[in-house]
């Protein structure tokens, strides 16, 4: 991954970094400081090929690693004067000049801040940073920054694409893969401080006790690390597996099953994180089954972990076939109306968008509309819709340009990020999940390129604010090369890369058209499925009139949902961004599009740009050979061609049937389909 630790070539950075770890100072024998030792051994090995000495007179020591509770006085002026404003998961790391010697002294509170400021130190060194200027101090920005795993207990990942689950339900407890290791320091390499290990799609047997103590045992490898285990819960499971005869969020028996269920784990793993709950969505059982509403179902399971400080994590992701005239609106509509009526310990998880992980939607009308209740982000990792892991998708321009989206909902400037870290209604618990692409493949994400997204979601939800091109320029650094040739010519490629898939997949604020089932490759033309929301046409509504999912005023009105000024814009053809135009509006295919193309031309001509970018991506790559393994550049190339050849499919089998519709012709500089 991104922890390589590749030996540095040049011998004068070398030799100026490896100086400091010739004298480290840290105390203590805590299982996240042996965590922080080991890390710091092996970039040494790597980057330097040489061992650690560790030097216990701090005034000796080149690197100190030191706390609130153990800094020396001398010290005094170099750890951070505010020790609260950093929070418990923050750090300073710090160059400094004491007695004629240089040092570098990392400080935070609590270990896990110095293991997140080890972690960055080393990052600094991979980059090959000036490292007299580090003068930093960084502390997160959300809460509680979780990985959610769609793993089911038979190791088969829901929207996976990167081997099987790596957790060894079979094996555990007692056989502990050295992969779990690693996944905890990738993910405390960035920030990540939890893992939801479960499918949303629950199996209730997770929690009985045959594998609650397997639970227990992952939990136990990743506390050194900061990170916490939380698990999904099946609203049924009083049923499935407590005998119950309901769950019935409101019965006396249920709410008692859920508190001794909670206790009974708690008991095991006493800072387990919570549940994260799908209920009444696609089939899963939930409060609604019983007349009640998702606050009912929400409170109740947050009043079974509230004694032990648990959160519950309740997803916004609605929708059933009893609302046939617009998917979109149903989330908003089913819990807005709820807003103040959650416990505390409550937390909404809103998808990015109203649909499903789209390759381009508008911000979810949800964030901002809820000032009493705490809503957390749900990005995905794994490319569901996006090409699994055999396109090259750079996700953090996605997640940016949702996170900069200015919801208005307190003035201009009230961003998602603003929503997403508390700041706009002042909430109390904030978080972000971004459902992982991680499986047991041997690069961890399929494609090696899949692993920026993880990176860089991972860094998102420590700050929202980071931009893709920053996020970029760090991971290219620290998985490939420095180079500012590569550098130069990767990132703008990275950059590209979103844009690219949606041009070829779903342009100009299309959505939904993957094929049935898995999602993978065109199927504009489905229309039989049981379910009227589930069919591709249900979406783009093409006729021999246009195109497009028409919800202005004269629709469904879905711009409603949004704040007046979001909602005028969208709710004009003219005011609303072209890229989103046939998300909101029904056109002809004679309408004018702002550059003077008509509508159906402009859309063959993004189908095309798609694939030229596609073909771009290809001769980039090809020159950057030089910089590059073997390995990886093949791995890739090939990968890279597979993605073209599916980009023509995509415009092909797109084009050729949206022509039924338009009966035009096929515009210059798009080759005909078929
Ligand atoms: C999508 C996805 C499902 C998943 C669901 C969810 O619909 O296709 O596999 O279960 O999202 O987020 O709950």
């Amino acid at each position: 991954l991104w922890l390589r630790y590749s030996y540095i070539n040049d011998s004068e950075i070398r030799e100026n970094y490896s100086q400091y770890f010739n004298k480290i100072n840290i105390s203590g024998e805590s299982e996240t400081l042996v965590v922080i030792k080991n890390e710091l051994l092996r970039a040494s090995k790597g980057m330097f090929n040489k061992k650690v000495l560790w030097e216990n007179d701090h005034l000796k020591a080149k690197l100190i690693i030191v706390n609130k509770e153990n800094y020396p006085k001398q010290l005094e002026k170099n750890v951070p004067q505010d020790w609260a404003s950093i929070g418990e998961e923050g750090f300073s790391i710090k160059y400094v000049k004491i007695n004629d010697n240089y040092k570098i002294i990392i400080a935070g509170n609590s270990e896990i801040g110095l293991l997140y400021g080890t972690f960055e130190l080393l990052k600094q060194m991979q980059m090959q940073n000036d490292l007299s200027r580090l003068n930093i101090i960084e502390s997160p920005k959300t809460d509680i920054r979780l990985l959610n795993h769609w793993d089911n207990l038979d190791r088969t990942v829901e929207r996976g694409y990167a081997g099987f689950s790596i957790w060894n339900w079979h094996k555990l407890p007692e056989y502990i893969d050295p992969r779990y290791e690693d996944y905890a320091r990738a993910n405390a390499s960035i920030g990540i401080n939890g893992t939801v290990l479960t499918n949303v799609n629950a199996n209730a047997l997770v929690l009985e006790p045959r594998y609650i103590e397997k639970v227990k045992a992952l939990a136990d490898v990743f506390r050194p690390y900061g990170i916490k285990v939380y698990l999904t819960a099946r609203f049924s499971a009083p049923i499935e597996i407590g005998g119950l005869e309901t769950a019935d969020p409101l019965d006396e028996n249920v709410k008692n099953w859920w508190a001794t269920k909670t206790a009974e784990i708690y008991k095991e793993i006493p800072d387990f994180g919570g549940f994260l709950v799908k209920a009444n969505s696609e089939g899963q059982p939930g409060p609604q089954n019983y007349g009640r509403n998702h606050a009912d179902g929400a409170n109740m399971l947050a009043d079974a972990v509230a004694p032990f400080g648990g959160v519950i994590m309740w997803r916004a992701f609605v929708y059933s076939e009893h609302d046939p005239t617009d998917r979109a609106k149903q989330a908003y509509s089913e819990f807005v109306p709820y807003d103040g009526q959650f416990r505390d310990n409550v937390i909404i998880q809103v998808k990015n968008g109203a649909i499903d992980f789209q390759p381009r939607e508008p911000f979810h009308p949800m964030f901002g509309a809820m000032p009493k209740t705490p809503l957390m982000m749900e990005f995905q990792i794994t490319q569901e819709y996006l090409g699994f892991s055999t396109h090259m998708v750079f996700l953090p321009k996605l997640y940016e340009e949702v996170l900069k989206a200015d919801t208005y909902r307190e003035g201009e400037g009230s961003t998602v990020a603003k929503v997403i870290d508390g700041s706009l209604h002042n909430k109390s618990i904030t978080g972000m999940a971004g459902v992982s692409n991680v499986g047991t493949d041997i690069n961890w994400t399929g494609h090696p390129f899949a692993q920026a997204n993880w990176y860089g979601y991972g860094r998102l939800a420590w700050n929202p604010y980071l931009s893709a091109e920053e996020i970029a320029e760090e991971w290219l650094k620290l998985t490939f090369s420095t180079n500012p040739n590569f550098l130069d010519t990767m990132i703008p490629m990275l950059m590209e890369s979103r844009e690219a898939v949606v041009n070829y997949m779903t342009p100009l604020g299309l959505h939904h058209l993957m094929a049935t089932g898995h999602h993978y490759g065109p199927g504009p033309w489905v229309n039989d499925l049981s379910r009227p929301e589930w069919n591709p046409t249900y979406y783009h509504k093409a006729d021999k009139e246009g195109i497009g999912f028409n919800r202005s005023e004269t629709g469904t009105n879905a711009v409603s949902q949004y704040e007046e000024t979001v909602a005028k814009n969208f709710n004009e053809p003219a005011t609303t961004p072209e890229k989103l135009l046939l998300w909101f509006h029904h056109l002809s295919w004679d309408y004018k599009m702002k550059d003077g193309n008509i509508l159906w031309d402009a859309l063959a001509l993004k189908y095309q740009e798609g694939v030229n970018q596609v073909k771009k991506m290809i001769s980039t790559w090809e020159q950057m050979k030089p910089y590059i393994d073997e390995e990886r550049f093949k791995e890739v190339k090939m990968l890279l061609s597979i993605q073209l050849k599916e980009a023509k499919w995509w415009r092909d089998a797109s084009l050729s049937y949206f022509q039924e519709f338009s009966g035009k012709p096929i515009p210059n500089g798009v080759p005909k389909p078929g």
